[in-house]
């Protein structure tokens, strides 16, 4: 309201407020004072103790004792890049979404590409799922859609996301093993959680060893709701294809890369943004009713299924390019912060339990990882869209606000924004309404068909590739000691394929077990190949 630029700066160039250079400068202490002297701390005589005086000497040893924040709890390894997104058309009967408002309309993104499991500097080329997340800086606010690069999960609800993930990661008592799913602990609880067996198919597939992060695909894995300006509401899936097509690495040039070059995905990605090989992937959408969803053989807010195209196909609406490398990794990619909270006018979320529980956790954990409230502020988080609020104060904040009054309603003017209000879908975001039921834990019935969509997805992979699957399961369970989890794995297997399970069984020296009881007395929908199949796994 003081004319000045919104505190947000714009990510996409307008950074240089921020950005710091300190050729031919003078060498300061942070408070702006000239060092003569940057060699030698101050000595009481050329061989005597250091001075507690020495201000210089201290306040750069205490700023470097500082330098490491916490890594993410989960994704801490990744890499990033800048660009944009170009809708293909007008998309305003679907959604007011303002990235979709226009043919030809371009919105700048910052997108990190991570693993799941390692720590922050662990090898690229892992077997793991891929995030791939996607900040785009709206006209109306941040639009984050964090992403995957498999389009299902482990788990149903937020409820089990700690035991997965405690599951995952080193053992507690020797920190053993790094791999990401190569041990006791991950199998034990995933052969006891039936549900990931469609997640399982694709983890041990060669989806999980990409060549490189431009040759991914990428998911917004739950079912969305695209809000139009009337408050009309349809369902969405986001897709992200590239441009390039989708490659995998091999087992064995994977684990070799681990050796040779730790750094392959993240040279890769930002030896192609700087010789202007610029990373394309366009934007797909598979848009269906809510009467659609209900006649599906599955449930749309279960993350352990897909919706296969022949259901419903992927529509094209944009390209996203990367064209700019971060200038500095801590500054963007290490201190950017994703969360599946963010959404704009136009976009809404479903009751995907899984989904309901991300919108809690990404700003709960950023606030220990980056210090307090005010991290929004921090040049790669903040919107390029104004922000105007009476929030106030908390550690490290940046703005200045002024006036008198920082509360609403005031008759005293000042300084204070004013609601939107409820004028509808038009002015400023509002939620779809819900029916309400009453509270219960527990899950819906088509949640309990955890195999239909794990053969579909071994049905559409090709002769090789349902080869590496077999043998990513034999290596990965040889390194399994407790025999009883290797049975169960089996077990489930049972359920997907008989060639399957027997193929693992043999490499094993096991026999394949009697099927893990199907969770439901309801028979499995009937799911038979079909060209369109392959799209998923192209
Ligand atoms: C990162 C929680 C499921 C994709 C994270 C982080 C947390 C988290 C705490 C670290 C964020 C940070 O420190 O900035 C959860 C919970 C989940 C869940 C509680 C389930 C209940 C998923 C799913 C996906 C996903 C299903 C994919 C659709 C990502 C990505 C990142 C991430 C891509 C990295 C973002 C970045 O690059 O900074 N998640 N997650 N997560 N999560 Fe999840």
């Amino acid at each position: 309201g003081n004319g000045a630029p919104p505190l947000g700066v714009c990510p996409a160039g307008d950074l240089d407020r921020v950005r710091a250079d300190g050729s031919d400068q003078r060498l300061t202490t942070n408070q702006g004072v000239p060092v003569a002297d940057n060699q030698n701390s101050l000595k009481v005589g050329l061989r005597g103790p250091t001075a507690m005086e020495d201000f210089i000497l201290r306040e750069k040893i205490t700023h470097f004792d500082h330098e490491r924040i916490p890594e993410r709890v989960v994704h801490a390894r990744g890499s990033a890049a800048h660009g944009y997104f170009e809708s293909y058309q007008d998309l305003s009967d679907l959604t007011r979404a303002a990235p979709f408002a226009a043919a030809g309309k371009r919105t700048p993104v910052f997108v990190r590409f991570s693993t799941v499991a390692g720590e922050r500097g662990s090898a690229d080329t892992v077997r793991d799922v891929r995030g791939f997340a996607v900040k785009f800086y709206t006209d109306e606010g941040n639009w984050d859609l964090v992403g995957n690069n498999i389009p299902v999960f482990f788990i149903q609800d937020a409820m089990k996301f700690p035991d997965l993930i405690h599951s995952v990661k080193p053992e507690p008592h020797n920190g053993i093993p790094q791999a990401a799913s190569a041990h006791d602990t991950f199998w034990d609880f995933v052969t006891l959680m039936p549900e990931s067996t469609h997640m399982l198919m694709w983890h041990l597939s060669d989806r999980a060893i990409p060549r490189s992060y431009r040759t991914m695909q990428g998911f917004g894995v739950h079912t969305f709701r695209l809000v139009n300006a009337q408050g009309a509401s349809v369902f969405c899936k986001f897709h992200w294809q590239p441009v390039g097509g989708t490659h995998s690495l091999v087992w064995d040039e994977a684990a070799k890369i681990i050796g040779a070059d730790p750094d392959f995905h993240r040279r890769d990605l930002w030896e192609a943004i700087e010789a202007g090989a610029y990373p394309e992937w366009e934007l797909g959408l598979q848009i269906f009713s809510e009467e659609q969803a209900a006649s599906f053989p599955f449930d749309v807010l279960d993350p352990t299924k897909i919706v296969p195209e022949e259901l419903v196909p992927v529509q094209v609406v944009g390209k996203m390019t990367l064209n700019r490398n971060p200038d500095n990794f801590f500054a963007e990619t290490e201190q950017v912060a994703f969360c599946t909270a963010h959404i704009v006018p136009g976009i809404d979320f479903t009751n995907d339990p899984l989904l309901q529980g991300r919108i809690h956790s990404y700003l709960d954990t950023q606030i220990s990882r980056l210090g307090g409230v005010n991290f929004h502020e921090i040049p790669i988080n903040a919107p390029l869209a104004p922000v105007h609020n009476n929030q106030r104060d908390g550690m490290h904040r940046q703005a200045v606000h002024r006036g008198r009054v920082a509360y609403e309603p005031n008759s005293l003017g000042g300084g204070c924004p004013f609601q939107a209000g409820m004028a509808g879908f038009t002015t400023a975001f509002s939620q779809m309404p819900q029916p309400l039921e009453d509270k219960v834990r527990g899950k819906p019935e088509l949640f309990a068909d955890h195999y239909s969509q794990a053969r579909l997805f071994w049905i559409s992979q090709s002769p090789a590739e349902q080869a590496h699957i077999v043998n990513a399961y034999r290596f990965e369970l040889s390194r399994v000691t407790v025999p009883a989890i290797r049975v169960r794995l089996l077990s489930m297997l049972a359920n997907v394929d008989p060639i399957l399970a027997e193929g693992v069984a043999q490499g094993l020296g096991m026999e394949v077990p009697p099927p893990m009881p199907l969770a439901t007395d309801a028979p499995p929908p009937h799911y038979e190949p079909s060209p369109a199949l392959s799209l998923l796994s192209r």
